[in-house]
């Protein structure tokens, strides 16, 4: 399908429609920063054109564009190991998602579940929310990716991704000199099955449109605020109970080692007295997830002082981004008879 010896692609993007939470950073992001250690080419993006489907305020989504990026830094994305950029510096992605257009029927779309979701939660469709699984395909597609790293959610998007490159290449494959117009890419999760989908505040999965998400530098009484909404009951420290049915130890798990995670489920389970109570767990969520992203925090303040560093990144990232795509588009309009 494609020329054995060239580097494997890994490439991923996330929305900026708001500031992220756990949820993206133990399903989506860590893994983005730990695959850059993988040899092969990285390309991360800020998907700007897709949080315009639900976006009204500018100055709003221009902020988030800046803090998904500064997130993705401060978290410690290394720029010299990946290309990291704005969907919207990559003009080429909009070409190739009319070339997939053509040949994705309506049906396809409109079995999207992230898109039925919606609906059934009374969001009022707009085409480019009809037609995101394409722009998502084209992101996916423009760099001949191999690998996508992402959460859950996503995967149905990338099976899209899949189709979609199947029938351009059913279709006008054979015209193009490689022999293929697009790469089929493969997804792949967070190794780690907890981190796969990591429960809000309320026990459902987090996300930024439930209400219940935690940012990922939250800190100080905001946090206690966040955290100490984390449903429980009214039962006495002394009482034993399953660990496995409290969202909180969901919660402990994303931030302790194990061995200190065992020690904690085991003196829940036994109860009896000295027996810690849920505002005990809740202080000790705090206390392990200020230190977990404290340097991250720290790096993130020296960012946000220093915006230029940040466009200077974004724009070399674009222009690495913009050489593979332009390529990609090329071989594709060759193919189906546009150029
Ligand atoms: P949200 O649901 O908050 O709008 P997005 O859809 O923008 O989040 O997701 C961005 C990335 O983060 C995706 O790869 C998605 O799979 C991942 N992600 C979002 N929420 C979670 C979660 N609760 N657990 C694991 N991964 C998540
Ligand atoms: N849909 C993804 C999200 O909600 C963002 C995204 C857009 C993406 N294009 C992509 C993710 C391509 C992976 C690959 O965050």
């Amino acid at each position: 399908m494609r020329p054995t010896l060239t580097m494997t692609t890994f490439l991923s993007g996330i929305q900026s429609s708001g500031y992220l939470h756990l949820g993206n950073y133990f399903g989506a992001i860590r893994q983005h920063i730990d695959a850059t250690s993988e040899a092969g080419d990285h390309f991360y993006f800020i998907a700007d054109y897709h949080a315009l489907t639900s976006s009204r305020n500018p100055d709003e989504l221009r902020d988030f564009v800046r803090e998904t990026a500064i997130t993705y830094l401060a978290l410690g994305l290394d720029p010299e190991r990946c290309a990291l950029f704005r969907q919207t510096d990559v003009p080429e992605v909009h070409e190739i998602a009319w070339l997939l257009s053509c040949v994705t029927g309506m049906g396809l779309l409109e079995r999207a579940h992230s898109y039925k979701d919606k609906l059934a939660n009374g969001v009022k469709p707009n085409v480019g929310l009809f037609t995101y699984p394409v722009l998502m395909a084209a992101d996916i597609l423009a760099y001949d990716s191999d690998i996508v790293p992402v959460g859950k959610d996503q995967i149905q998007h990338v099976e899209m991704t899949q189709d979609m490159a199947g029938y351009f290449n059913n279709a006008f494959g054979k015209h193009a000199p490689e022999g293929y117009a697009f790469v089929r890419p493969e997804y792949r999760m967070a190794a780690t099955e907890r981190f796969q989908k990591v429960p809000g505040i309320d026990g459902q999965k987090m996300s930024k449109s439930y209400g219940n998400s935690v940012w990922i530098f939250e800190s100080g009484k905001k946090l206690k605020k966040a955290i100490g909404r984390v449903p429980t009951d009214s039962r006495e420290p002394e009482e034993p109970k399953n660990p496995e049915e409290l969202v909180l130890f969901d919660f402990l798990a994303l931030f302790l080692d194990v061995a200190e995670l065992g020690d904690w489920k085991e003196r829940v389970q036994k109860g009896g007295p000295g027996a810690p109570g849920y505002g005990h767990i809740k202080m000790r969520v705090i206390e392990a997830m200020e230190e977990y992203f404290a340097p991250a925090r720290k790096r993130r303040e020296e960012l946000l002082a220093n915006p230029d560093e940040v466009e200077r990144i974004l724009q070399a990232g674009a222009e690495k981004a913009r050489t593979r795509a332009r390529k990609v588009r090329d071989r594709a309009m060759k193919a189906c008879g546009l150029r």
